[in-house]
Parts: structure tokens; C-alpha cells; sequence
């Protein structure tokens, strides 16, 4: 293990980037705990957002309410208290909204919130202060083009999103809730479209990253291909 470790030691900033249930957080959180990194999600910090404007029922178009709110609320991300599958916990004003931000209602309006340029200035200047801390694998979408140009390894996690949507699909179900598989795949390619379309930080591969399509890989051969890249 030293050994693995000491080969690794110059690979301190990880960004894994790529569309809506590509499988990038599993493999982030995987690399994150195989190599003792912190593991952070940026998609929770958009999902946050969008919860908190929802909740206060905030009109998703008001650009200047949405973007106060991501400038004046403290998001909480830490390592997870409870046992029931999360990563991490979110908490927000002192609650915890782990599993409230994986809201169908939030994956509908989380593109529009993270469209606006105050809301992505708020959150980035957070998110590359906890990046250039190092040792951690950074998940997102602009990881590797905005938040962290700079990142040691950049890996651009594709798939279908035939695929992504079965994924998301199955991962609901798994979680005791009900779905519409055809609602999930046209709310996905919709979600593609707005995040790889908008002005801002659009989700595409940095220049220098390396794409793993996953359809045809497991998530263990993913994380294999993936883990291998860090030696
Ligand atoms: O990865 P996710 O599905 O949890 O991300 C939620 C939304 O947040 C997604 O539609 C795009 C946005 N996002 C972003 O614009 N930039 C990031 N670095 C992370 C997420």
C-alpha cells in the first residue's frame, strides 16, 4: 500500500467531470476513499440551491433572489452521519437535506439555477478553495475547465443517456420510490441540453482530460481504468 501511495503522492487535485448520472460520483467517491482524498461533490451545491429557492418558494427566474440566496447561504458538506447510503450529508440552515436535493422537483430546476452567473461565481470560489487544499477528487461538471484548471488528473465520465436514465431509474426504485423511465430519459437529454448549451462553464471535457465512456464498463472497471490513471 506505502508503495501505491508514494507513487501517487503528486496526484493531490482529481477532477472527475461529465452528464447527470454518468456514474461520476460513485467513481469519485470510490477514488476518494482508495486514496484517503476528500471526496466533493459540486452537483450538491447547485442541488442545494435550487432546494433552498424551492422551499422558499422563490420565483426560479429571478436571478438576483437566486443568486443572493447562493451568496448568502453557508452549505454544509461533511462526512456522512448516518448508515443509509449517502456519501456525505448536506445541511443547510440546520437541516439536513441529504436526500431532499435528489428531489425529481430540483433535478427539474437545478440546470436553470446553475445557469446564473452570481450563482456559479458564489459557488466556484468555494469549491477551488477546498480544491487547492488538495488531496481530493472533485466532482462536477466544469472541474477540469474552470474550478480546478490546474488539476493533476482529469477524467470526462460519459455514457448514454439511454444508460444514465435506466441508471437513475433503477437507483430510485432502489430507494423504495416509483418512476417513469421515459419521464427520467427525456428529463435527462433535457438536462444535457441546457448544461452543455448555457453561456457559462457548459459541460464539456477540458482539453487535456481523458474520456472513459462507461456503457460498455461496469462501475468496477470504470473505477480499475480510473484508479490505474493515478499510479
Ligand atoms: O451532478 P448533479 O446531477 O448532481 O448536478 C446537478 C446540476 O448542477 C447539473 O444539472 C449541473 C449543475 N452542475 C454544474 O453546473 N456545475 C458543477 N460543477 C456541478 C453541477
Amino acid at each position: 500500500m506505502d508503495g501505491i501511495n508514494n507513487s501517487m503522492k503528486k496526484l493531490s487535485m482529481i477532477a472527475i467531470d461529465g452528464p447527470a448520472a454518468s456514474g461520476k460520483s460513485t467513481l469519485a467517491f470510490r477514488l476518494a476513499r482508495s486514496l484517503s482524498y476528500l471526496y466533493f461533490d459540486t452537483g450538491l451545491m447547485y442541488r442545494a440551491v435550487t432546494w433552498l429557492a424551492l422551499d422558499r418558494h422563490l420565483d426560479i427566474k429571478d436571478e438576483d433572489a437566486i443568486v443572493r440566496l447562493a451568496e448568502q447561504t453557508p452549505i454544509d458538506v461533511s462526512a456522512p452521519s448516518l448508515d443509509d447510503g449517502r456519501p456525505c450529508d448536506v445541511i443547510v440552515e440546520g437541516r439536513d437535506i441529504t436526500w431532499e436535493i435528489r428531489k425529481l422537483e430540483v433535478d427539474a430546476n437545478v440546470s436553470a439555477v446553475s445557469a446564473y452567473a452570481g450563482v456559479r461565481k458564489a459557488l466556484t470560489v468555494q469549491q477551488r478553495r477546498i480544491g487547492l487544499r488538495g488531496k481530493v477528487v472533485m466532482v462536477g461538471r466544469d472541474i477540469g475547465t474552470v474550478v480546478l484548471p490546474d488539476a493533476d488528473l482529469k477524467i470526462y465520465l460519459d455514457a448514454s443517456a439511454e444508460e444514465r436514465a435506466r441508471r437513475r431509474y433503477q437507483e430510485i426504485l432502489d430507494r423504495g420510490g416509483e418512476a417513469d423511465y421515459e419521464v427520467i430519459l427525456r428529463k435527462v437529454i433535457e438536462r444535457d441540453y441546457l448544461d452543455s448549451t448555457r453561456a457559462i462553464a457548459p459541460l464539456k471535457p477540458a482539453d487535456d482530460a481523458i474520456i472513459l465512456d462507461s456503457d460498455q464498463m461496469d462501475a468496477d472497471t470504470v473505477f480499475e481504468t480510473a484508479f490505474d490513471l493515478c499510479k
